[in-house]
């Protein structure tokens, strides 16, 4: 595991927005697997200006969500397909059938899951995966439990994700109780992590992360087990 400490929340966006402008320079057709949530949003908003400079162009990029709720309807402003719209790929030149999010609308969610995870395989697997953390050391919709799914899957909300992530609904009881989310498996099949974390409330999950311990009652302690992890992550998070 490599781990950069930055000063703040918008040195650990650059550099995260380096890392992925370069995998993609690298790599024209590279695909990128992508999470929402509040830690990303100054990530991709250098990389819409990144492109804007045409320092990267994502026409030829491939992107895999990591989760989403279920069910939610994508016309929903709440909903992660809403959420990428919004902070990235309308703002990008990613071809939208290049854009790929579980689908929170799906009559069958095991087939939906089932299919996500045949199409991450049928494209080589995942390049870059940029990831967050949850207060309590969720990854994706992946929450602290005995026991883990493996593979991309339908799963129910913990009651701390419910409350922590209510902020952005009306009320808790608006949050939808269930996810689809890839699994531990798929996302430990990623070629490169990069994961980010801001603020003291990431505190403890990145000290966990960071012990080298593994315990399913943390899942991103899991990431232990991967070859090229870069945790990116501000002094708050880091120090506490
Ligand atoms: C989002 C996701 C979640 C978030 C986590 C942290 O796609 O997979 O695991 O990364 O809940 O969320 P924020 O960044 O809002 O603190």
């Amino acid at each position: 595991m490599r781990i950069i400490i930055c000063d703040n929340y918008y040195e650990m966006s650059k550099k995260a927005a380096i890392l992925v402008a370069s995998q993609v320079n690298m790599n024209p057709r590279s695909v990128l697997g992508l999470a929402t949530g509040s830690t990303p949003e100054g990530m991709y908003s250098i990389l819409i200006n990144m492109y804007n400079n045409k320092e990267v162009d994502f026409s030829e990029v491939t992107t895999f969500n990591l989760d989403e709720y279920f069910p939610i309807s994508k016309s929903n402003s709440q909903s992660y397909d809403f959420f990428m719209k919004k902070h990235l790929f309308s703002h990008i030149n990613v071809p939208e059938t290049n854009i790929n999010i579980p689908n929170g609308e799906a009559c069958d969610a095991e087939k939906e899951c089932e299919e996500y995870e045949k199409k991450i395989d049928a494209f080589g697997g995942i390049d870059l995966q940029i990831l967050g953390i949850g207060q309590n050391g969720h990854i994706g919709f992946n929450e602290p439990d005995e026991f883990l799914f493996s593979n991309t899957h339908k799963t129910d909300l913990t009651e701390s994700t419910i409350s922590a992530n209510s902020r952005f609904f009306a009320s808790a009881d608006e949050v939808p109780k269930n996810a689809l989310t890839m699994g531990m498996a798929t996302i430990l099949k990623a070629k490169k992590i990069v994961l980010l974390a801001s603020g003291k409330s990431k505190h403890d999950a990145i000290s966990k992360l960071v012990s080298g311990k593994i315990t399913t009652s943390c899942p991103a302690t899991m990431l232990n087990m991967h070859k090229d992890l870069v945790v990116i992550c501000d002094k708050e998070a880091y120090h506490g």
